[in-house]
């Protein structure tokens, strides 16, 4: 299990998907101000905004610069920030606009151009329940990542910082600090699987590209659960299936026990309980 994680700056990572060269290489990013950044802790619904992200901008491209696209396949990343190789950068400041970067890192390890060049910041969040169960099922199915011999043992992983990408609570308290920025945007998984229109629209204002009622329509339907996971093989390859599991709400339900229900409610309100983000989560309503 060890030696599928590294430490760096105190939190785990991947061996397979990150190293400290990646790391230090990733300050020579030169951020601009019209990226488009997607924030969010692993299995909080990453790819499907990232659908939405890409149609978002394929359609402000086509508006703007009357075009297709200007990404053409020699030219795209791996848009993962911290994810690829120590290269990677040097090819990304040469990528014309607008450029999607997603990232599960906390903002203190994040290139501080982010921050210096004012580049939006769209904050993805999930209750922590949710995010503890996905991120079970997907440990356990991607060979990269530790696996676990029983939910309870992952638990105990979860709930000890002994996460890849390192502890929820503490993605969420560090981020809380952004949550007033007039940058930063924060939806949750759960508002989004709610009102998907609603969800889209804000999204599509807060980066300043305007939609009609047919391309609204067609974002939502492309981004669907359903529409993703039978177009998974293609975009996801094997993994399409762990990619995308259930893609619903409350799922927690058919794995914690009391005792961790109460542990991790213990945890949360000490960590997150009374701050913006906590609240915006709806503790109560998705987590009890
Ligand atoms: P579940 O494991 O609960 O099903 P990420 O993309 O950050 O890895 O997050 C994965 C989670 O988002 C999975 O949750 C997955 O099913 C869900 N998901 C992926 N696409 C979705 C979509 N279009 N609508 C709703 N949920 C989706």
């Amino acid at each position: 299990r060890d030696e599928l994680l590294f430490s760096y700056k105190g939190i785990l990572y991947p061996v397979t998907f990150c190293s400290p060269d990646v790391f230090r290489a990733m300050e020579t990013l030169e951020v601009r101000s019209d990226d488009i950044i997607l924030a969010g802790y692993p299995k909080t619904g990453t790819n499907w905004l990232g659908q939405i992200l890409n149609d978002l901008v394929a359609i402000f491209e086509k508006k703007i610069q009357n075009k297709e696209s200007s990404m053409n396949d020699e030219e795209q990343e791996f848009p993962y920030l911290e994810i690829g190789d120590a290269g990677k950068y040097e090819r990304m400041n040469k990528l014309p606009s607008r450029r999607i970067l997603f990232t599960h890192l906390l903002p203190e390890n994040l290139p501080r151009s982010i921050f210096k060049n004012k580049a939006k910041i769209l904050l993805l969040i999930r209750n922590p329940k949710d995010v503890a169960t996905s991120f079970y099922y997907f440990s356990n199915g991607m060979s990269p990542l530790p696996s676990y011999e029983t939910w309870d043992d992952f638990f105990i992983a979860f709930m000890t910082k002994k996460m890849p990408w390192g502890c929820y609570f503490e993605y969420l308290s560090k981020w809380n600090k952004y949550a007033d920025d007039e940058n930063v945007m924060t939806i949750t998984y759960e508002e989004l699987k709610e009102n998907p229109v609603l969800g889209v629209k804000n999204i599509a204002a807060f980066f300043g590209i305007s939609l009609t009622e047919k391309e609204l329509q067609d974002v939502v339907e492309r981004s669907s659960f359903q529409s993703m996971k039978k177009n998974s093989q293609k975009t996801h390859g094997t993994f399409g299936n762990v990619f995308f599991r259930k893609g619903g709400v409350s799922d927690w339900k058919n794995l914690f026990t009391e005792d961790q229900n109460e542990k991790m409610d213990k945890a949360f309100e000490e960590r997150v309980g009374g701050t913006k983000l906590g609240i915006k989560l709806k503790y109560e309503v998705y987590c009890k």
